[in-house]
């Protein structure tokens, strides 16, 4: 069987990661899909920036459109970020010619999830964003396909990694917030520009996608309620501790009498808790469903390897002929049980 030809748009971070790992992954892949995963076409904002890459043998498209346009491409995965042009443009213009897409991108998918996902049923390619919430916990499956059974009636979590890391610094060392992000950014969990993360956007983009799987509707990132961490001091949370607390960035979704509630905000947890126990850029989400106890995925929520490791994978749903619908249902549904916003409790 022929490989599947794979285009990538976006050599940052993630995007280096992903060809890497591509690399090292061939022959797995191979084996568990019957069919290689190549890297045939990249297109980046620089073709000169060093990055520590082999891409003899690998073309340059002249930008993220004409590589979704590519004809000898498979699979168009997008790496750029941004919830608007230039990847949302890219990623119709693939999904209209019946392409599978591969994203990593929150900001686009809570903002256009549901009409892209739409697209990808109308023209029977598909829309896989596992990467976009929790880097390589595999959440989006969890809800979208293991939890089909069962009813949710919360969903909540540390969903930042760049947060959880400032706030696990800042209380162990007693860093500064400042001197605590300018690492985040070295290590590159942080977004382009941090203040996604630190203001809260960021969580609150990933709950409104996890919302949407949870709940099956379709719940605007414009109602969740989003406070962020940028006034919190390392004399916080040693207040905190000293109660027997720690401070975490929480987004929670849950179900109530009214609709869904959405709220991000930083909260004082009990030190002893489960959730207290998530320190540096780990993820962790919890799922409550009916007549079940609670099931709660931990792992690396950030970083190029934790990302790519997501990506990488739902190319290989696409090699092996996986195709699962990009939000658990018909998107008419999600549309049809939108939920006004909430104020806070
Ligand atoms: N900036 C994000 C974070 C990257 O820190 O969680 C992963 O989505």
């Amino acid at each position: 069987v022929a490989p599947l030809k794979v285009g990538i748009a976006g050599l940052g971070t993630v995007g280096s990661a992903v060809v890497r790992l591509i690399e090292q992954q061939g022959r797995a892949l191979s084996a568990r899909c019957g069919r290689g995963v190549r890297v045939v076409a990249v297109a980046a904002r620089s073709k000169t920036r060093k990055r520590d890459l082999d891409l003899r043998g690998i073309a340059w498209a002249k930008d993220a459109l004409a590589l979704a346009n590519d004809p000898d491409i498979d699979c168009f995965v997008e790496l750029m970020g941004g919830s608007d042009d230039p990847a949302r443009s890219a990623i119709e213009a693939a999904l209209k010619s019946g392409k599978p897409v591969v994203t990593a991108n929150k900001a686009l998918i809570a903002k256009h999830g549901l009409r892209l996902a739409a697209l990808a049923e109308q023209h029977g390619g598909a829309l896989n964003y596992e990467a976009a919430v929790g880097a390589a916990i595999p959440v989006i499956k969890t809800l979208r396909e293991g939890l089909t059974g069962t009813t949710i009636n919360r969903v909540y979590g540390i969903l930042n990694g760049t947060c959880n890391y400032i706030l696990t610094r800042m209380e162990r060392e007693g860093l500064s917030f400042a001197e605590c992000l300018k690492e985040a950014q070295r290590l590159g969990y942080a977004e382009a520009d941090p203040s996604f993360d630190i203001d809260g956007h960021d969580t609150a983009q990933k709950l409104s996608i996890l919302a949407s799987l949870a709940f099956g509707t379709r719940v605007a990132q414009s109602s969740v309620y989003v406070e962020g961490i940028s006034s919190i001091a390392p004399e916080d949370l040693r207040a905190a501790e000293e109660l027997g607390y720690r401070v975490k960035l929480l987004g929670v979704a849950v179900r109530t009498a009214k609709g869904i509630e959405q709220r991000v905000h930083p909260t004082m947890v009990p030190k002893a808790s489960s959730i207290a126990q998530v320190m540096g850029v780990t993820n962790a989400v919890t799922i409550d469903g009916e007549g079940i106890p609670p099931i709660t995925l931990v792992g690396p929520g950030a970083g190029g390897a934790a990302t790519a490791s997501a990506v990488v994978a739902d190319i290989a749903d696409v090699a092996c002929g996986i195709r699962a619908l990009p939000f658990g249902r018909p998107a008419e549904q999600l549309l049809a049980t939108t939920k006004a916003p909430m104020e806070r409790h």
